[in-house]
């Protein structure tokens, strides 16, 4: 048998029309698998996505005895047994490429009374879990890693609450030590001064205080789960790929119905924006906790942009394909405080400077960021994805931009966030 070759030829594009279709959001996904399988009673999961990195999280609860169906509407439906009704896996929990799934379940798995050891793939395995440790470990847990590094083994127990103010802004982290919240005693707070996506503390009605800047979320000991229907909103970080490619290919009209407004994840509308988009927000309403509105987007000619700080944050996985936007746009782009972008699935500094570079763009990397001076003319080249699913869209979509056609090498990586991407893209993008 021929081995399959994993890429895709994006061929430029002459306008983006209709109504793009945009799967369940990850981040909430994640979470709504979780708290449905420790909730008290059967919940159900509406717009559960089929993406990789959500299922892995789904697999995990499995194997932790969590039973999960799918009725004959695709509705997910988890027989949640309480925060301790889980019981200990027979085997390894494996996360796939998904950094959510396992340092979310490091948090959780550091309250339960046997130890379990979670597995990742070559880009989890590498990157960093001290950061969750460190905190899980303060609360009373014991987990073992090599350097740093998965697999990790948590051997929970007897927590204590503790007030834990974040070295890096990060969601994943201030779920971490939440979670493990729920089953320390006294009260946990973390601190956070720049704040990252609010997914968790939204969806468990934690309590915040804002002082400042600075938010304070707060779990206390015997805070439960109760049983409940979720909805999962359109992906606001998928929805991105296709703005920002209906805004840089002219003729563009472009519809995308039921994306997640969360104001801590849709900075890059701010920014695309004040860089001259044309993105209309319509029929604004609330889905299961979270808002979501239609968009509609027609191309627009694009100026540079200089942006770091506190927004950082709230656009983290839109900023390989920022950079796409900032290649077409006139005049220069910087982007800074972006750090956590080398610690990502890939170092997606470095994946999307050799990217555009290799396409002809005018870029520099920093350690914390990327200067893109603008507008380029692309051509079409051989560009690789790195197995990371932002940087395999991000490109497809300078590809749509490009004099002649682009091969993005590892382009099934789209599927851990995205498996209906390329599809889609073709369907709304006439060539
Ligand atoms: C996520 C948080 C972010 C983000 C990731 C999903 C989450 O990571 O990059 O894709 O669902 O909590 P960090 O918290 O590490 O910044």
């Amino acid at each position: 048998m021929k081995p399959e070759i994993d890429q895709q030829v994006i061929q430029p594009s002459k306008g983006l029309a209709g109504r793009a279709r945009i799967p369940g959001d990850k981040s909430v996904a994640h979470r709504c698998a979780l708290f449905a399988a420790l909730g008290e009673g059967e919940s159900r999961i509406v717009h559960f996505p089929d993406a990789a990195d959500p299922q892995s999280t789904l697999a995990c609860v499995r194997a932790l005895g969590t039973e999960v169906t799918r009725d004959d509407d695709g509705i997910l439906v988890v027989q949640g047994r309480g925060l301790r009704g889980w019981g200990a896996p027979s085997t390894d929990l494996d996360c796939g490429n998904s950094g959510t799934t396992m340092r979310l379940l490091a948090g959780l798995l550091a309250g339960q009374p046997f130890p379990a050891t979670m597995v990742g793939d070559e880009s989890l395995s590498s990157r960093p879990m001290g950061r969750i440790a460190d905190p899980l470990t303060m609360m009373g847990a014991r987990i073992s890693m090599t350097d740093g590094h998965a697999p990790m083994t948590v051997e929970g127990g007897e927590l204590s609450g503790i007030e834990y103010r974040l070295p890096v802004a990060s969601a994943q982290v201030k779920s971490a030590v939440l979670l493990a919240g729920l089953y320390a005693s006294g009260e946990t707070t973390v601190i956070e001064s720049r704040p990252s996506r609010d997914h968790t503390e939204r969806m468990l009605g934690l309590d915040i205080l804002e002082l400042g800047s600075e938010r304070h979320i707060s779990v206390r000991s015997g805070h439960t789960i109760p049983a409940r229907t979720w909805a999962v909103p359109g992906d606001f970080s998928a929805a991105a790929f296709f703005l920002v490619a209906a805004t840089v290919v002219p003729g563009s009209l472009l519809k995308l119905h039921g994306i997640g407004m969360n104001r801590s994840r849709t900075g890059l509308l701010e920014v695309l924006r004040a860089m001259g988009a044309n993105i209309k927000v319509t029929n604004e309403r609330v889905l299961g906790g979270e808002p979501i509105a239609d968009l509609t987007v027609k191309s627009a000619p694009l100026n540079g942009v200089t942006i770091g700080g506190g927004i950082i944050p709230n656009l983290i996985d839109e900023i390989p394909i920022l950079a796409v936007a900032a290649a077409a746009a006139e005049g220069k782009t910087v982007i800074r405080d972006a750090a956590e972008l080398r610690v990502k699935e890939t170092d997606r500094i470095d994946a999307m400077c050799a990217g555009l570079k290799a396409m002809g763009a005018h870029v520099t990397q920093q350690p914390d960021g990327l200067t893109i001076r603008g507008p380029a003319k692309l051509r079409g080249a051989t560009v690789e994805a790195r197995h990371d699913h932002r940087i395999a869209m991000a490109l497809a979509v300078a590809g749509l931009t490009a004099q002649g056609p682009t091969t993005i090498s590892g382009s099934s990586a789209a599927a851990i966030s995205f498996p209906g991407f390329w599809d889609e893209l073709r369907s709304v993008s006439w060539s």
